[in-house]
């Protein structure tokens, strides 16, 4: 078997080396044939600017601009390359477009609790399409970090915890950027970041070390970089962490090994922000010029900001310590790259294209269905939401009327006067009263709040809108309490001592710990940062126009102490027993015993606030006991399981059923739930549907004890419901 598995490669590999070159590679060789030394340095040379750069780009001394969206100065700095370098290669125009251009959408973390890869991938065209327009042709998203802590400030611009919603937010967002063919003026080439490992950095603390095993690597933080790449994403970022004492702009293992020698991607590989600079601070490499050698002979293809390929990279190959042919691989990927994109056909941009195109009114459509489905309702007594029947009420919060904040992290080209808040569209709906009681989010000036207290009574009902400022999440806006800020929880409970059914409404970067606000309103809606249309999206919810399905795409935790935490952990050996003693529970001068079940903190218990997968409806579901079409299967069988979903509330409503399964016995401890599959079902009040979910039982494979990808034969549960803490097991034996 091994025998033939290694001729089998030696045979792929004989035939991938002769394979005919097609009319792309052969431009590549073409034109890298006449190129200087110096001008294919000049390719690997990412600077951030505009109009600045024309002398640089003249000279063939820049390979890639970004952060200028204005076109006129892309136009400028693309002439100069175009027309009075010696080679005329263009420039390829880049640019952090990582949940809308102009029309912003939620933020990343916001889509991905819709569960639902079609509307993100409408997301990502229609930014594609508006940044285009002004000249962009390369975004630096998505982000696939697994991030399982809410203290790092990056958890917004990801998809949460779980692999497998990772693998199908990139890649439904990999499609959108790109669309069907890289050289249509409206694709813009996405770049998959941060390789690897930088959402478990330490303590949630930006850019900290991280400890990974290379079966957690290839178990949890590879599977969405492997999908896109293999979904045909154009490029992909060095992170800024170490990984067990490796820069990952350092790592040839990573960079070629397993991104080039196993997956087989053919891709560009492009550093972080100064990432290969910033292997100095690490220690390790010794200064600019060690670190260019370091960063190219791992396998990177161009320099983010840190000047060092620039300037040594002719020295470097002088003295032997990079060869010419590592310097060729980099910029025929780059090369490869701009062909691609049609930028030798189509180097320039219509300025006018953007005003035509920004914000059009299907765009804004598409931001607000997308605001809409990213909404989840953690909490409803007595169903006080819908408020379809108050006529008059409360808005109040820092967030209820802040064009900017809610736009969220990294929103760096929208514009806030596009924005409509919920202050605005809820006046559509209601006689509003308005009292801001706080300026904005870390306000601690309580001196309106007798005067908010005394307009709750006034209303019928209020809605308090809390959160987080664009600022408090994003790169480097890590936090150590995650309780709202400022005076915003005394703000709620303010507002509670009216009697008035309260709702609120938060909208931030991040889970926040909420459980104490939960005492002091009815309902909650947490939205994220919902981007330019969240005020229509969110009146829609709360007058009942639209109906919520959210639902968490991160673990929802009671203090910040119990990060990291996410539902598909390994157990311990002492898991769970059904009962908790608590802090309370324990006897003054109580005898010097471990206390049986123990592994979780003795002042939150063991669960979370609200489990990964969560979120309410308006209306209610029920799920019928899922059942096996076979409960003893083969590795190469499909696993079907039927359920019926039952629509047991008044409205029409949609749930994302999710399928979670449980390996009981690994060659190596396994998790305790894993998501395998969800899907969104829209039933009428009342109606039920049998629905199917297909398992190929190969993608219950994981990296096992021998470090092989396997389906180990064995009994496994599954669930199907409504989040990762409910449903009933069904067993199934694979053989
Ligand atoms: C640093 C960030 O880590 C990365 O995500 C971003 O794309 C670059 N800066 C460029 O702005």
């Amino acid at each position: 078997m091994k025998i033939r598995n290694i001729i089998l490669g030696t045979v792929m590999l004989i035939a991938a080396s002769c394979a005919p070159k097609n009319e792309t590679e052969r431009k590549v060789d073409e034109l890298l044939s006449r190129m200087t030394l110096r001008e294919k340095v000049g390719q690997m040379n990412q600077l951030s600017g505009g109009a600045w750069l024309v002398d640089q780009a003249a000279r063939g001394e820049v390979g890639s601009i970004l952060n200028c969206v204005d076109p006129s100065e892309i136009n400028a700095v693309q002439k100069a390359a175009v027309e009075q370098s010696r080679l005329g290669i263009p420039i390829l125009v880049s640019r952090d477009v990582i949940h809308g251009f102009r029309t912003i959408f939620p933020i990343p973390l916001g889509q991905a609790a819709t569960f639902d890869p079609a509307i993100v991938e409408q997301g990502a065209r229609i930014s594609a399409i508006e940044a285009t327009a002004s000249g962009v042709r390369w975004t630096f998203s998505p982000m696939l970090d697994v991030a399982r802590d809410p203290r790092w400030g990056r958890v917004a611009e990801g998809s949460g915890e779980d692999p497998y919603l990772d693998v199908q937010m990139g890649v439904a967002m990999v499609k959108g950027y790109q669309g069907a063919d890289l050289s249509d003026p409206t694709a813009m080439a996405a770049c998959i970041k941060h390789f690897v490992g930088y959402g478990a950095a330490e303590g949630g603390r930006d850019y900290n070390s991280t400890m990974i095993s290379e079966r957690s690597l290839r178990n949890t933080y590879f599977p969405a970089f492997k999908a896109t790449a293999e979904a045909g994403a154009a490029t992909l970022m060095t992170s800024f962490n170490e990984i067990d004492g490796i820069p990952s702009t350092g790592n040839r293992w990573l960079l070629k090994d397993v991104l080039r020698d196993e997956w087989g991607w053919d891709g560009m590989v492009v550093t972080d922000w100064n990432s290969a600079g910033e292997m100095i601070a690490h220690g390790f490499s010794r200064d600019l010029k060690h670190s260019a050698e370091q960063a190219i002979n791992a396998g990177v293809d161009m320099d983010m900001m840190s000047y060092g390929f620039i300037q040594y990279v002719e020295e470097l190959v002088k003295e032997g310590k990079v060869s010419e042919k590592e310097i060729d691989r980099a910029v025929r990927n780059i090369l490869k790259l701009k062909f691609e994109l049609g930028l030798f056909e189509n180097p320039y941009v219509d300025e006018t294209l953007s005003a035509k195109v920004d914000y059009a009114p299907e765009h804004l459509a598409a931001a607000k269905q997308a605001a809409v489905e990213s909404a989840i309702l953690l909490q409803n007594r007595n169903n006080v939401l819908p408020l379809d029947k108050a006529r008059t009420i409360l808005v109040t919060g820092p967030l209820a009327d802040a064009p900017y904040e809610q736009m969220g992290t990294w929103a760096f080209d929208g514009q806030k006067e596009y924005t409509v808040t919920p202050l605005a569209a809820l006046r559509e709906e209601y006689d509003v009263i308005w009292e801001p009681g706080l300026e904005y989010s870390r306000d601690k000036d309580k001196s309106s709040f007798a005067r908010v207290r005394a307009a709750a009574s006034r209303a019928d009902a209020a809605v308090v809108f809390v959160g987080e400022e664009a600022i408090l999440s994003g790169e480097a806006h890590s936090l150590s309490d995650l309780n709202l800020q400022g005076a915003q929880s005394e703000l709620i409970a303010e507002v509670a001592k009216a009697g008035k059914p309260v709702v609120v409404v938060v909208m931030a970067g991040r889970p926040l710990t909420i459980e104490r606000d939960l005492a002091n309103c009815d309902a909650m809606l947490y939205s994220f940062h919902p981007g330019t249309m969240g005020g229509p999206a969110l009146a829609d919810l709360i007058k009942g126009k639209a109906v919520p399905s959210g639902k968490l795409p991160m673990t929802f935790l009671r203090d910040a102490g119990q990060a990291p935490f996410y539902y598909n952990h390994n157990n311990t050996g002492r898991p769970c027993n059904g009962t908790e003693t608590l802090l309370e529970d324990i006897p003054v001068a109580a005898g010097q015993t471990s206390l049986g079940c123990t592994s979780y903190y003795l002042d939150t218990g063991y669960g979370p606030l609200f489990p990964f997968g969560y979120g309410l409806s308006y209306s209610s579901f029920e799920y019928d006991k899922p059942v096996l079409e076979k409960n003893v299967l083969g590795c190469d069988d499909v696993l079907r399981v039927n359920f019926t979903l039952r629509n047991t509330g008044k409205y029409e409503a949609t749930e994302v059923a999710q399928l979670y399964v449980q390996d009981l016995v690994g060659s190596v401890v396994r998790p305790v739930k894993e998501l395998k599959r969800f899907q969104r079902v829209s039933l009428a009040p009342g109606e039920s549907r049998t629905v199917t979910f297909e398992l190929p039982v190969g993608e219950l494979a994981f990296w096992n004890i021998d470090m092989k990808y396997l389906v180990e034969p064995g009994d496994f549960r599954l669930w199907v419901a409504g989040d990762s803490a409910s449903g009933d097991a069904v067993e199934f034996v694979v053989e």
